[in-house]
C-alpha cells in the first residue's frame, strides 16, 4: 500500500548562501509531511551540484553523458508531483532552477505541480514564468498557490514568520496537486 501512494517531491529552487529558500521549504515539508494521502521528499538542487546544462545531446532524446545528470533524472524520475518552492529573481526564477529543469525532459512529462513563492510582490511574477515552462514540460499546473511575502511573512525580509492564513493555501494547493497527481498517475500507466 505504502509504495502506491503518490511520491511528491518539495523542490527548493534557491542555491545562494543565506537562501530563505530553506526556510520556506521546510515549513511546506513539516505541513506536508502531517497528511496521510501521499509521501513527501524535500530535494534541494544545491544537493545534486549540477554545472550550467553541459550534455551535448538535448535532453529530449534522454542519452545524459554525465553522472550528475543521471542522478538527477533517477530523482525527479521518482515523483508523480512536484511542489516547486521558487524566489523571484529579477521577475523571473532563479537561474540554478531554470538549469536543473532544462536537464531533463521526459522524467517531468504527464506530471503535476504546485508552486510556493516568496518575494516583495509574492514572487508571483516568477511563478507566472515557471507555468509557461511546464507547459512545455507536458506538466499540469494547479491553480492554488502559496505566496509569501517578504514583508509580512518575514522579519526584516530574512527571518521567516510565515503569517498563519497561508497555512490554508499550502492545503489547498496540497489538495489539488494530489487530486490531480492521482489523475495523471493513471495515464501515465495507460501509456507504459
Ligand atoms: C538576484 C536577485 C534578484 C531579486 N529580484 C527580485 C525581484 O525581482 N522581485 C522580488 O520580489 N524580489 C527580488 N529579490 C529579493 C528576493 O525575493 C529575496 O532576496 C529572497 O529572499 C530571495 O530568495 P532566496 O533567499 O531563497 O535566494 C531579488 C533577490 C536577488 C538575490
Amino acid at each position: 500500500m505504502k509504495d502506491q501512494m503518490l511520491k511528491v517531491a518539495i523542490i527548493l529552487g534557491s542555491t545562494r548562501p543565506g537562501r530563505n529558500g530553506e526556510a520556506v521549504s521546510q515549513w511546506i515539508y513539516e505541513i506536508a509531511k502531517k497528511r496521510s494521502d501521499a509521501d513527501f521528499e524535500l530535494v534541494d538542487i544545491k544537493d545534486f551540484n549540477l554545472p550550467l546544462l553541459d550534455e551535448p545531446i538535448s535532453p529530449i532524446m534522454g542519452q545524459y553523458t554525465k553522472e550528475h545528470t543521471k542522478i538527477w533524472s533517477a530523482k525527479i524520475n521518482s515523483f508523480d508531483a512536484y511542489v516547486f518552492v521558487t524566489a523571484e529573481y529579477n521577475h523571473g526564477i532563479p537561474g540554478a532552477l531554470k538549469n536543473a529543469i532544462d536537464f531533463l525532459f521526459k522524467e517531468w512529462n504527464n506530471k503535476v505541480a504546485g508552486f510556493v513563492s516568496y518575494g516583495s510582490a509574492g514572487g508571483v511574477r516568477a511563478v507566472e514564468q515557471l507555468r509557461l515552462v511546464m507547459a512545455e514540460l507536458y506538466v499540469a499546473t494547479v491553480r492554488s498557490q502559496v505566496q509569501l511575502s517578504l514583508f509580512t511573512d518575514f522579519e526584516n525580509f530574512t527571518k521567516f514568520r510565515p503569517a498563519p492564513y497561508n497555512e490554508k493555501s499550502v492545503s489547498d494547493m496540497l489538495d489539488q496537486v494530489i487530486s490531480w497527481g492521482g489523475a495523471l498517475k493513471i495515464l501515465r500507466t495507460k501509456n507504459h
